[in-house]
């Protein structure tokens, strides 16, 4: 078996748009791709790829996966034979199996690991003047270096094995922590990260849980990341919370890159994170909430760091987090920022800038038309309307409508008018697809190992229950407080069980990336399907506590009475847009 740090660089370097994209011709949906399933013939594309949660589905044949399923189904591979193809094409190599498995080695071992080679790092610093120089040169000061504890990994393959040999760890902890691989060739363990500046990772507890390494100069891959470790999960840290908790309770800016954190953290905006090697995730979300009030997203000015700043925008605001999106002018990024301008012409201007997701989502429209020009005055109008229509709060809605109105000198009832029609056809689209999703649910239970459900309303909460467990990781704890207590005993089918043993098991740290290994095709995709039928769902606590009593007060398959189908579409299709509103 591949190890599993492996695994996962394997998938963090194989872009599922990009992945699919070669055999798919994708276009954009909203926030998803779509295209014609490569899997079934057909005219019309059902073929759904989820950035968000980096899968794909397809409402026609229910074909679903992740990167490397989809890779095993194109290619008509077996799962490591789909792991290779990815790896090689993303230029990483398999390291030779040692016979060993990282489950044995604890986080504490890891943790004081990563102690010694964070210590190992900076002592290196200091005595490799090209390492202090490239640091100053950036702009970052002796006080800012030693306050994140920033290091230097000498080149050559074996400075820290070798060290850490001398501590008394062994090869196979030390690749588990993701310091060493392991040469398929020789056998020999070989330092990680080489000839590179090194940032630790230091969580709240003041643990030193990853590394990220930058490349000095050009070169690829410019950053390395530590991969998930028993003591790191990338999907769920934030880089500098450890100092940001004390700062952000009403604000946090949240940045692309560990170096515009530094360069904030020196600057005195100590209510910086970033994300670490991964665009954030729900999960991130979810922590940030937990720590402040308002997010100001500070992304990178280029294309990509504008559309993950849509994306952000979106996850934080379906945790209920006000988001605003700042924008920095004649720089890339915050970093480049701060070292051009200084720190009061960002307070001031950055962040006293900064835009409401409306103001930004109409600005990014605006841009886009020459509004001199009448027909491009009526198709700005007609994106714009959609983007009011989608507002939840009536009296928000009425003064962007006023605002718009005026931008693009129309009269402001007959926006206001578009607004509301608007507003009803989404309404109608929403119930569409309840019924077709409904119609989806019942097949798809009818399929699988001949197992069929009387009651529909039971398999689509089964379905419910497990896609947020998947999704959300603490729904998966969560599960076991009293006053939830849901137990595999709840679940209705052999899929659901399967399940939510694997998900229950692994502790908080489930993986939808661990399926392909145990469960057949059909599997895998009926539980991406549970993933991705919770796209743009309210998915927040109390809506899985919901769906839980549901299950458990659903009887089983065979005494079931079924219920109504508004029963279902209800719960499933809960929809966070007020498309109800209107009629
Ligand atoms: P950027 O390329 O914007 O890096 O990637 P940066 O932070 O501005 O770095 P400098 O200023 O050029 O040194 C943003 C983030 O994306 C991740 C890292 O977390 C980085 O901070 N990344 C980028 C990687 O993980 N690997 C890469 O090869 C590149
Ligand atoms: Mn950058």
């Amino acid at each position: 078996m591949i190890p599993h740090q492996i695994i996962e660089e394997i998938k963090f370097r194989s872009d599922i748009t990009d992945v699919i994209g070669q055999y798919v011709t994708l276009k954009r949906a909203g926030s998803n791709m779509k295209g014609l399933c490569p899997f079934h013939n057909e005219r019309t594309p059902s073929f759904t790829v989820y950035e968000s949660t980096s899968s794909f589905y397809c409402f026609g044949c229910g074909a679903g996966g992740d990167v490397v399923s989809f890779v095993m189904r194109m290619e008509n591979l077996g799962y490591v034979q789909a792991l290779e193809l990815l790896a090689k094409r993303a230029g990483i190599e398999i390291p030779e199996d040692s016979g060993r498995d990282e489950g044995g080695i604890s986080r504490d071992r890891v943790l004081k690991m990563n102690l010694d080679a964070a210590r190992f790092f900076r002592d290196r610093l200091n005595e490799t003047p090209k390492a202090l120089e490239y640091l100053s040169g950036r702009g970052y000061s002796q006080g800012l270096i030693r306050h994140f504890g920033m290091g230097y990994a000498p080149d050559g393959f074996g400075a820290l094995t070798d060290y850490m040999h001398g501590l008394g760890y062994k090869d196979d902890e030390l690749s588990a922590a993701f310091l060493c691989g392991v040469s398929r060739k020789t056998g020999r363990a070989f330092d990680y990260f080489r000839g590179r500046i090194i940032i630790p990772i230091i969580d709240t507890q003041k643990n030193v849980i990853a590394f990220g390494g930058r490349i000095m100069g050009d070169g690829q891959p410019k950053y390395l990341n530590t991969s998930d470790t028993p003591a790191f999960k990338k999907s769920r840290n934030l880089f500098a919370l450890n100092y940001a908790k004390a700062s952000c309770a009403d604000e946090m800016i949240l940045c692309e890159g560990y170096m515009d954190v530094i360069a904030l953290h020196g600057a005195g905006f100590t209510n910086a994170v970033a994300t670490l090697g991964t665009s954030i995730t729900p999960e991130h979300a979810r922590i940030m909430k937990r720590y402040t009030k308002k997010v100001l997203i500070a992304y990178d000015v280029d294309e990509a760091g504008q559309k993950a700043a849509d994306r952000a925008f979106r996850l934080l605001d379906e945790v209920g987090l006000e988001a605003r999106v700042i924008r920095v002018k004649d720089a890339k990024d915050p970093d480049e920022y701060i070292k051009k301008f200084g720190a009061d012409r960002f307070r001031r201007e950055v962040i006293g800038g900064a835009a409401s997701g409306f103001e930004f989502r109409s600005g990014n429209i605006l841009r886009g038309f020459d509004l001199s020009d009448q027909a491009q005055r009526i198709e700005a109008a007609k994106q714009l309307t959609a983007v009011i229509a989608e507002t939840y709060s009536d009296v928000e809605r009425d003064i962007y409508t006023r605002s718009i109105a005026e931008k693009l000198q129309i009269p402001y009832e007959s926006l206001k008018a578009d607004v509301k029609s608007r507003m009803r056809r989404t309404a109608k689209k929403a119930r569409g697809e309840e019924s077709e999703k409904i119609r989806l649910t019942a097949q798809g239970y009818g399929s699988i190992g001949g197992e069929r459900l009387r009651s529909l309303s039971a398999s689509s909460t089964e379905e419910a229950v497990l896609g947020l467990m998947m999704r959300y990781p603490e729904y998966a704890a969560l599960v076991r407080n009293k006053d939830v207590a849901l137990t595999v005993n709840d679940m209705k089918t052999e899929l659901g069980r399967k399940l939510f043993g694997m998900i229950t098991e692994s502790e908080g740290v489930f993986s939808p990336d661990s399926l392909n290994e145990s469960l057949t095709q059909e599997e895998v995709s009926r539980a991406y399907r549970m993933i991705s039928g919770r796209e743009g769902l309210t998915n927040d606590e109390s809506v899985f506590r919901d769906c839980v009593s549901r299950l458990k007060a659903a009887a089983s398959p065979s005494e079931s009475g079924g219920s109504t189908l508004e029963d279902v579409s209800e719960l499933i299709n809960r929809k966070r847009m007020n498309t109800g509103a209107s009629d």
